[in-house]
């Protein structure tokens, strides 16, 4: 079992690594990426298109459409802050990897989405453990289109600057991992991804809803914060939401007695399943 404090925000920088300002932001040099690297965009985009009809849900795949992320190159943030501006106020930024998480929940707190430059490399095709441009962009960006997730993600980097102060941030670090990163929603057609680090995983796509190996409970805030998780393998366990607005309104109240309850409480493996949850069935690709 590995766990960090906050896995989603710690990214090696491999890109080119200009000096970063003071809130560690840079500027994505768009014109610095290679033929080789647009190509490596466009590989993955085609892959996870085709594996994600069917799978992923309709939110994501609006906001993918909406924001006009394409094939054909990596994109440009600064094209893709204009139609994300106008639908729901945020913005990408750009940053070199690494960034201190309060840092990263300033950004969020702000409706500013930290994203990493660098793109894999074609033997990594298949997995990466730390996010690049493709995971930071493809992956979570499209969700930032729809106004109740967007919300969501500023209240997090909100809860996240509290949770900094109050020793609690590994408890918020799992419902990030377990919503933002990799997240199921049921829907009247069976269960359906959002989450960013499935989104962006042909391999995981495919298992996190066909395969008969990992569970998948019904989302309940307190459980998700009890349950580590890991960052090297496929997920053993999934929660998922019923709606974005019960995500939201679950998140909604201050989250400082919540975390002097669950100090009192054990942790939970991540393959545990209690009597008490709510086991949801395999999904289908129909
Ligand atoms: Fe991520």
């Amino acid at each position: 079992m590995v766990e960090t404090a906050y896995a989603g925000a710690q990214a090696a920088a491999r890109h080119r690594v200009p000096s970063p300002r003071a809130d560690f932001t840079i500027s994505q040099d768009w014109g610095a990426y290679t033929a080789e690297e647009h190509d490596i965009w466009r590989t993955l985009f085609h892959r996870q298109e085709s594996v994600l009809k069917g799978r992923a849900c309709e939110e994501f795949l609006a906001g993918v459409q909406a924001l006009g992320v394409v094939a054909d190159a990596i994109p440009d943030f600064r094209r893709l802050n204009d139609a994300l501006r106008a639908a729901t106020g945020w913005s990408i930024v750009a940053v070199p990897g690494l960034v201190p998480d309060a840092v990263f929940f300033e950004h969020l707190a702000n409706r500013r989405f930290p994203s990493t430059c660098f793109i894999r490399r074609r033997d990594q095709l298949d997995y990466l453990q730390e996010p690049d441009v493709f995971h930071d962009i493809f992956g979570h960006v499209p969700m930032l289109m729809n106004p109740v997730f967007a919300d969501y993600m500023q209240a997090y980097g909100q809860g996240g600057l509290k949770a900094l102060g109050l020793g609690a941030l590994h408890r918020l670090a799992r419902l990030y991992w377990y919503t933002v990163e990799f997240g199921l929603i049921e829907t009247a057609a069976g269960l359906r991804i959002y989450g960013s680090g499935i989104v962006s995983s042909k391999g995981e796509s495919v298992y996190c809803l066909e395969d008969a190996r990992p569970n998948r409970l019904g989302f309940d805030l307190m459980r998700v914060m009890r349950t580590q998780y890991r960052i090297d393998d496929f997920q053993v366990t999934y929660f998922a939401i019923r709606s974005f607005d019960e995500l939201f309104d679950a998140t909604r109240p201050d989250f400082t007695p919540y975390y002097a309850e669950l100090a009192r409480m054990p942790d939970l493996e991540a393959a545990t399943v209690l009597a008490s949850d709510r086991v949801l069935q395999r999904g289908t690709s129909d």
